[in-house]
């Protein structure tokens, strides 16, 4: 029964990210989206170095390496409904009495907040299919 049960989550989960990754594809046709990405990990200068930012600052501690969540939430699903500018206060100024602490005096992060932003929004989207990526040719 147990086992049943895990195995619907899971293609739940499946059909949902598909979902998800088919309703990103407009905005990256229509040059909307803050990232560009082919096959999936190939990524333009500037999410390159969000992913560097993220690996720097060293956020995956807390939100997973792949973004998924552990003390912190997962930010594939936060960055579906958090606005940009709701993102870089969270990250700038912290939140209270959680363990999301201010960044604003870490000077890679707030030098690149806007590619980081980039990298996850491309991770949240489902357009970054894997939360290792390189540069594009
Ligand atoms: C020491 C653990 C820790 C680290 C390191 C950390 N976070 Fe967090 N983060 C949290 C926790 C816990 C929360 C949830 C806070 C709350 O309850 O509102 C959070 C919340 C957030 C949120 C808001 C999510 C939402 O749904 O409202 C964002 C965005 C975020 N973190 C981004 C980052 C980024 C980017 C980094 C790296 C620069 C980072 N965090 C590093 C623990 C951490």
């Amino acid at each position: 029964m147990k086992v049943s049960q895990s195995l619907c989550g899971a293609l739940l989960a499946v059909s949902v990210a598909g979902a998800w990754a088919q309703s990103a594809a407009p905005a990256a046709a229509a040059g909307t989206a803050p990232y560009k990405v082919v096959d999936g990990n190939k990524v333009d200068p500037v999410t390159m170095e969000g992913f560097r930012t993220w690996r720097a600052a060293a956020c995956d501690r807390c939100h997973g390496a792949n973004q998924e969540g552990l003390v912190g939430p997962s930010l594939v699903n936060s960055l579906k409904t958090l606005s940009k500018d709701d993102f870089v206060k969270t990250v700038m100024n912290g939140r209270p009495n959680t363990q999301m602490v201010a960044f604003s005096g870490n000077a890679t992060v707030t030098k690149n907040i806007d590619a980081l932003y980039a990298y996850l929004k491309g991770r949240s989207d489902g357009a970054i299919t894997t939360a290792r990526v390189e540069p594009m040719k």
